[in-house]
């Protein structure tokens, strides 16, 4: 596996795979990788001939700089799991690289980035917009890879490429999950032991909703998400949210395959999030 800091090298490198008649998959990451995003670089290079994934830290999507500070950080680990992957190359550049002025671009997001996320954490989808598209165009691939388990994320970068017509194809991904249930995040090694135990019960109340869609209301669901989590003293909910899987707004009624419910919670100092389609 090759590692480039630069964009020209990048693209020099992946301009002589294209021109040998090869397809790009890129699968960008902020690093710290696990299982998750070893599924997506595995998806990837079963689809295409040529795999790109990049790690990149992107300050413009922190609304929050200590959460941008303790962002976890393993890049010799992250090349080994790549390596063991068959990963083709590693894009790691530095912030200079990518912001070599200040990004002062506003989007459009068509009303997705104004709910759930987008209420706790301003300008962040902005701000992974920002990046998105940057490294979209250093490396133009044919095809990219986001994990489900960031849905509204997933949902602003399929509505962006339509929007601007990129001929990028948006592969979403299902989320891995630990044996108990718990989303694999990069921010999970955060969790201390008890915090840890705690975090299982965001799945777990994910898992009856989808359990209990068939015969409790909505307004139902979120009571008694409310009070199964409310037992839990390190457990401090920001939302938890039953919306279209597309137009991502609150709604009254589960419509099968058309729904999702979404959670965000902060486990002692650590703010998780997960999903699951009902
Ligand atoms: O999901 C992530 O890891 C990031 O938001 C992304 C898509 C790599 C942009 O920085």
């Amino acid at each position: 596996m090759q590692e480039t800091f630069t964009i020209a090298q990048l693209q020099e490198i992946i301009l002589n795979h294209k021109k040998a008649g090869k397809t790009i998959g890129f699968v960008p990451t902020m690093g710290a990788l696990h299982a998750g995003h070893i599924s997506l670089i595995n998806k990837a290079r079963a689809e295409n001939n040529f795999v790109v994934c990049s790690i990149f830290i992107n300050p413009t999507q922190f609304n929050d700089q200590n959460d941008l500070i303790k962002y976890p950080r393993t890049p010799e680990l992250d090349k080994q799991l790549l390596l063991n992957a068959g990963c083709d190359i590693l894009f790691s550049p530095t912030v200079n690289e990518m912001y070599p002025v200040k990004d002062e671009r506003i989007f459009d997001l068509g009303g997705l980035d104004k709910v759930m996320e987008g209420v706790y954490r301003p300008g962040h989808f902005n701000g992974v917009v920002q990046i998105v598209l940057k490294l979209f165009d250093a490396v133009k691939p044919n095809r990219a890879y986001f994990g489900k388990k960031d849905f509204q994320q997933l949902a602003i970068i399929k509505y962006i490429t339509k929007q601007l017509n990129l001929p990028i194809q948006i592969i979403p991904c299902e989320t891995i999950r630990e044996e108990d249930g718990l989303a694999m995040s990069s921010r999970n090694i955060r969790l201390n032991s008890v915090e840890r135990n705690q975090a299982i019960q965001l799945s777990k109340a994910l898992f009856f909703v989808k359990e209990n869609a068939p015969h409790l209301s909505v307004k139902e669901l979120k009571q008694k998400v409310n009070e199964m989590l409310s037992c839990y003293d390190l457990i401090k909910t920001e939302y938890f949210e039953i919306a279209d899987s597309e137009t991502l707004q609150p709604v009254d009624t589960v419509t099968p395959d058309k729904t999702v419910a979404c959670i965000a919670a902060y486990v002692g100092n650590v703010r998780l999030i997960d999903n699951i389609s009902l």
